[in-house]
């Protein structure tokens, strides 16, 4: 496709849209509030429908020293290390009332510590955390896929080794851009050396699965400055990459993004050529393009599973693990049950308080319909393998109306159609949020919401 095609197409796709870590996407769910009751109900649903006891853990750890204002992440900015116990208790307590209500059973199958800052929290309150969390399993940690969100200023060489003792083998280090003058306007100096730094440590002590975070598009940011960041972080090879465009979310509350001009940041087709020069080059480099920002190098078990249609996607991201349900704990987590969802309440005391009064700390979510779910698998299939099968399962109506508005992104190229598959062109992989759009039921059919989405280009 030549270059003037590809503007024009991304004057015309790019739109606000969702980034779909879940259908429905969370600003039209429907419980709200959600009853423990109603929730737990899924959980039971769940286990009879997959008669599977293996579900995966996101433990949110929210606290960070300092605030880089490009952030749209859920997190609570302190130096007061004080905080750590308590929170840690509490998450700890949380899983015990998950397993009070039904998960008494549950053998955890993977488990990611993102945040905020993981890293924040001593090696120590981290190590305390995964042996409660682990105590009750049958199945030997090493069966574990075990991985954290590790920021480069403040991981030690204790955190690395303590974690790899336990069995964790895969970890990100947030990066996001090697420019001083970007780092200066994203309120975040990280020289590469200090990445250099921990991601040697963690190599040479045995992680096999390192990941580093950039992203295209922020503030001040210009092409040679993504180009010098990608370069950059192919001298360290890692396993996987993601390059994940700057979502310009200024309403969340707490992001600090108004920290910047919006006139400093790139968009709409200077901000996709920042995505389409990378990605050259990492393709050039060896990494394949493994759904929407990810890449990884073909040995790297995402990579493994995306060739073979194993990949798997919930609100950690991409994973290989499709274990049935993904359970949340920490502030303003969430939890899966593939039949609902439910977040966790946004404030650590909010959080903390439902705690102490032994309650799930949820407060809202969505129950899936039977139309959600149809949804949701296209979604996901789209999401993770660029194809789905449509025709087989939906309404007449709603089939009619995919076909009808597919009809123009097949003209553009974006799509095409083999028997039943829907499948997305190398060309159209940019725009595979705007395909994804097209299945959303919940979005067209509720009047659009303002400042909930970032754009999709
Ligand atoms: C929780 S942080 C990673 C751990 C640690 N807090 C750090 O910053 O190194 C998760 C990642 O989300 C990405 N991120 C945060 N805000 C973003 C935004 N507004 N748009 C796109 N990516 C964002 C960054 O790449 C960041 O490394
Ligand atoms: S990017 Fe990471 S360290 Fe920076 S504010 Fe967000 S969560 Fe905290």
């Amino acid at each position: 496709m030549n270059s003037d095609k590809r503007a024009q197409l991304i004057r015309k796709y790019d739109v606000p849209g969702p980034r779909y870590t879940s259908y429905p996407t969370v600003p039209y769910w429907k419980n709200d509030p959600l009853q423990s009751k109603d929730w737990l109900e899924t959980i039971q649903r769940n286990q009879s429908h997959f008669q599977s006891d293996e579900v995966s853990v996101y433990v949110h750890l929210p606290y960070c020293e300092s605030l880089c204002t490009f952030c749209g992440c859920h997190k609570r900015i302190t130096k007061n290390h004080a905080v750590e116990e308590p929170y840690i208790d509490a998450v700890i307590k949380e899983w015990s009332l998950y397993k009070e209500r039904g998960l008494a059973g549950a053998q955890i199958k993977e488990l990611h510590f993102g945040g905020g800052t993981p890293t924040f929290f001593a090696a120590d309150e981290l190590v305390r955390l995964v042996k409660a969390l682990l105590e009750d399993q049958t199945v030997a940690p090493s069966e574990v896929e075990m991985g954290f969100e590790a920021h480069p200023n403040n991981t030690s060489k204790e955190h690395l080794e303590k974690l790899h003792a336990l069995g964790f083998r895969r970890l990100s280090l947030g990066v996001q851009d090697y420019n001083p003058v970007v780092q200066k306007a994203i309120h975040r100096i990280q020289p590469f050396a200090q990445v250099k730094k921990v991601h040697d440590m963690a190599r040479e002590m045995g992680y096999d699965s390192i990941s580093h975070d950039l992203v295209f598009g922020l503030p001040k940011q210009s092409l040679k400055d993504i180009l010098f960041t990608v370069d950059k972080t192919l001298e360290l090879r890692p396993d996987r990459i993601s390059l994940y465009s700057y979502a310009h979310v200024p309403w969340v509350k707490g992001t600090g993004q108004r920290g910047f001009n919006e006139d400093d940041l790139p968009t709409g087709e200077v901000k996709r050529e920042l995505y389409e020069q990378s990605k050259l080059k990492l393709i050039e480099a060896g990494y394949l393009e493994i759904g929407m920002d990810h890449f990884a190098l073909p040995t790297d078990s995402l990579a493994i599973a995306f060739l073979s249609k194993n990949l798997h996607r919930n609100f950690m991201g991409y994973t290989t693990q499709n274990t049935p349900m993904l359970i949340g704990l920490g502030m303003s987590a969430i939890s899966d049950s593939w039949f609902g969802f439910a977040q966790n309440k946004k404030s650590v005391e909010a959080y903390l308080e439902g705690i102490k009064n032994e309650q799930l700390p949820i407060f809202r979510g969505h129950l899936l319909t039977e139309d959600d779910l149809i949804v949701r698998q296209h979604i996901l299939d789209l999401m993770c393998h660029f194809e789905t099968e449509i025709g087989k399962q939906e309404s007449f109506d709603f089939y009619l109306n995919v076909l009808l508005k597919l009809g123009e992104m097949v003209e553009d190229q974006l799509v095409e159609m083999e028997g039943n598959t829907l499948r997305i062109t190398e060309a159209g992989i940019p725009f595979v949020r705007n395909v994804c759009m097209i299945f959303d039921r919940s979005l067209q059919s509720n009047s659009r919401k303002e400042g909930v989405f970032s754009r999709t280009i």
